[in-house]
């Protein structure tokens, strides 16, 4: 017999974000006064530049309280298709823009605009938690393509296609990618977007951490030439402009896809904040000193960090491209002394060295753990140190 607290099915096919999990837990010990370093969570730890937080100061005071159009003022749209056209030589209207919750929201409502249950989306391993959950929410089936960490985690367009059905309708790239910080090589995925232009199949190019990149310019796979009606872009203000917070995103797209998505926000969250909407077309027309300037912090904290794991006997960590994550392969530790996979592994290591990290298999992999450098160099040379105690153990 069927009872009140019986959930749908659909809320049963997912799970809670381990990286959201990971947080709470460091959380929790931080509570019962445990000096907790935190590898966990995805988050800059710079402050919101001073100029985003007196645009949101000036809404609040002229009054810009209220609700806006559901996909966002038009001036913030307006302010995205600048920024895109400006960074990557792109050509959107504001018809073919929405500005979202977060860049989580955009990706969300994208996947549920556009995935029947049957549908086939490919996703490269290691991939960010959230793209397997909200595929099968929307019913689609994750097609995984494994990448190889010997090669960098790269991936290829002879990788891609080889997991190609009639029932593909959605192929998901990530690069820099969260969690391996790989940056796919651009030849790679201009051969992606034209198997998947060919094919009728959409590609979305997440471009969280398409700022976050340590050489070379950054580029947008819907710049490419003759791909706007291939590729989907979902962005992110969030790690750009250390804006977590304020949760702002948005999805560049044709109109119809676009329409789609308004559909289904105009009955979910309507428009993102009006205050953070103002702040978001600060960040986005002013200045980018602020982004170079944390890019250059990351940079030092990366060759850091990289530098603390390898020295790990046993340890081996690929150099991350872009992004603020390493991704070591901890797997010799694996099996032994109570170890026996990563996550029993990031337990202990939280519990006996009060060190935040996410087991790999939240990302498809099982031999790794991540760890995000949006942390200061104290922190990092303070966590390397315990981690260093703790695998001296075995
Ligand atoms: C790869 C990737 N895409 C999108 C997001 C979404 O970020 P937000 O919802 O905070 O804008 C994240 C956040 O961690 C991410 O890592």
């Amino acid at each position: 017999m069927q009872t009140l607290q019986e959930l749908a099915d659909r809320i049963s096919s997912i799970s809670v974000s381990s990286t959201l999990a990971v947080s709470a837990e460091a959380e929790r010990l931080r509570r019962q006064g445990a000096d907790v370093v935190d590898f966990g969570a995805g988050e800059p730890d710079f402050p919101t530049p001073d100029n985003i937080k007196r645009a949101a100061v000036e809404a609040i005071d002229k009054n810009f309280t209220k609700y806006t159009n559901t996909g966002g003022i038009d001036e913030l749209k307006q302010a995205i298709v600048e920024r895109h056209t400006s960074d990557y030589g792109t050509a959107y209207t504001t018809k073919e823009c929405v500005a979202t919750v977060g860049g989580k929201h955009a990706i969300f409502n994208l996947i549920q605009a556009l995935i029947d249950p049957g549908d086939e989306v490919i996703i490269p391993v290691p991939y960010w938690v959230t793209y397997k959950d909200v595929v099968n929410y929307a019913g689609g089936i994750c097609v995984f393509v494994d990448t190889d960490e010997a090669e960098g985690f790269q991936l290829s367009a002879s990788m891609i296609e080889r997991h190609i059905t009639p029932k593909t309708k959605l192929i998901i790239i990530n690069s820099p990618s969260n969690p391996s910080g790989a940056v796919f090589a651009r030849a790679e995925l201009e051969r992606i977007a034209q198997i998947a232009r060919d094919r009728g199949i959409l590609v979305m190019t997440d471009e969280c951490y398409h700022r976050f990149l340590y050489d070379g310019e950054p580029y947008s796979m819907a710049g490419f030439h003759g791909m706007k009606d291939t590729v989907i872009v979902a962005g992110s203000l969030s790690k750009t402009y250390a804006m977590t917070g304020w949760r702002i995103g948005f999805v560049l797209a044709p109109s119809p896809i676009i329409g789609g998505i308004m559909k289904l926000q105009s009955h979910s969250t309507s428009n993102p904040n009006s205050i953070a909407q103002k702040a978001a077309v600060e960040a986005l027309r002013a200045p980018q000193d602020c982004v170079r300037a944390m890019l250059a912090e990351y940079r030092c904290r990366r060759d850091r960090i990289v530098e603390g794991l390898r020295a790990i006997p046993r340890v081996t960590c690929t150099m991350p491209q872009g992004a603020f994550y390493a991704y070591p392969n901890i797997s010799a530790y694996l099996n032994g002394d109570g170890l026996a996979d990563t996550t029993v592994l990031a337990e202990r290591l939280l519990d006996e060295a009060h060190v935040a990290v996410v087991p790999g298999p939240a990302f498809g992999t099982q031999q790794h753990v991540r760890l995000s450098y949006a942390n200061s160099l104290t922190h990092i040379d303070e966590g390397l140190r315990r981690m260093a105690a703790f695998f001296a153990k075995f």
